[in-house]
């Protein structure tokens, strides 16, 4: 097929991927803070077409969103007894955890998913404080989930049946991309490259722009022209077929200016060393932390 017909498809398939109704959700689903997080997951699932009366909210602090979803039949911070849901989403603050997770024993069955967000704790974290056998999917999204691009990884534990880890894929598919790991062990590199990895994309733009006016350009123009760049390849990279390291290779004419660039870049101290090195403490960091 032609790069170019391979490009419509693609965009078709993610146009089909984003309209994706959540059709095999039926049941109750519990969200357990509705934060930054919790609410990018919330709009991404009403947009999937989850009805606001199969959905129930534990927040503190709800806003007008919530509020007005609670006029529409969204059980928002229901008191008395509390009965099984299909899934319940935790996406409180890790240090919240402690107090959060044990009241929400009532909404777990035996069928029910329950998808943790929360960053460093454990799925045997969430095992001690919930009933015997609850069926437990950690996730680890990244910022970009706000605008329903970021990338969660996920990991089960042995209760998840198939349906369960499609279910949960579903609800994480609202935010963006989800991939798998068997290994939960993983999550703690997983949390150093996408996880904290936006961060290190910020950089990129903050240096260069620092660099432009180092170079000699207006501070407003380095900051407009760093930032665009970086948006505008990361777009480019989305939408095309090609790898990373092709689009590089085809951007730089031997012995233009991008090589002369790449040679420091790429050197023995360089970007990929400095990356490796910053990754490898990110994940000894996510692993501490976890304890
Ligand atoms: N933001 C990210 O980019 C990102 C990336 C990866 C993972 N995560 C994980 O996602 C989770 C949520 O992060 P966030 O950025 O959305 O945090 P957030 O904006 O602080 O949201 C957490 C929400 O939980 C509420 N809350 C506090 N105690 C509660 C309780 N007992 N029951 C129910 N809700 C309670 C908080 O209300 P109050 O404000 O009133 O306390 C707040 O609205 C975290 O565990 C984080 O590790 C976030």
């Amino acid at each position: 097929m032609a790069g170019h017909d391979t490009e419509i498809v693609a965009i078709i398939e993610q146009m089909m991927t984003v309209a994706k109704p959540l059709r095999k959700f039926s049941g109750r689903l519990v969200l357990v803070g509705a934060g930054k997080m919790g609410s990018a997951m919330l709009e991404g699932w009403r947009a999937r077409g989850l009805k606001p009366g199969q959905i129930t909210v534990i927040e503190p602090q709800p806003g007008k969103t919530l509020k007005a979803l609670a006029r529409r039949g969204l059980k928002l911070n229901p008191k008395g007894k509390t009965a099984e849901a299909s899934a319940v989403v935790i996406a409180v603050k890790p240090q919240t955890a402690p107090e959060a997770v044990p009241p929400l024993a009532g909404y777990v069955g035996p069928t029910t998913l329950v998808l943790s967000i929360m960053a460093g704790r454990p799925i045997g974290f969430l095992e001690k404080l919930l009933p015997r056998g609850a069926a437990i999917v950690r996730a680890m999204p990244n910022t970009p989930a706000a605008i329903g691009r970021g990338i969660s990884v996920a990991s089960a534990n042995t209760g998840v049946s198939a349906r369960q880890r499609k279910q949960a894929s579903a609800l994480l598919a609202a935010i963006g991309k989800v991939e798998w790991v068997s290994d939960e062990a993983l999550m703690d590199a997983v949390t150093a490259l996408s996880g904290s990895g936006p961060a290190y994309v910020f950089l990129l733009a903050e240096a260069m722009a620092s660099a432009g006016i180092a170079a000699g350009l207006p501070p407003a123009l380095a900051t407009r022209l760093a930032r665009e760049t970086v948006a505008g390849s990361a777009e480019l990279m989305r939408r095309s077929e090609l790898d990373a390291a092709t689009l590089r290779e085809n951007v730089t004419s031997p012995g233009g200016t991008t090589a002369a660039a790449l040679d420091i870049l790429m050197g023995p101290d360089g970007f990929e060393h400095l990356l490796t090195q910053a990754i490898a403490t990110a994940t000894r960091r996510s692993r501490d932390l976890a304890g």
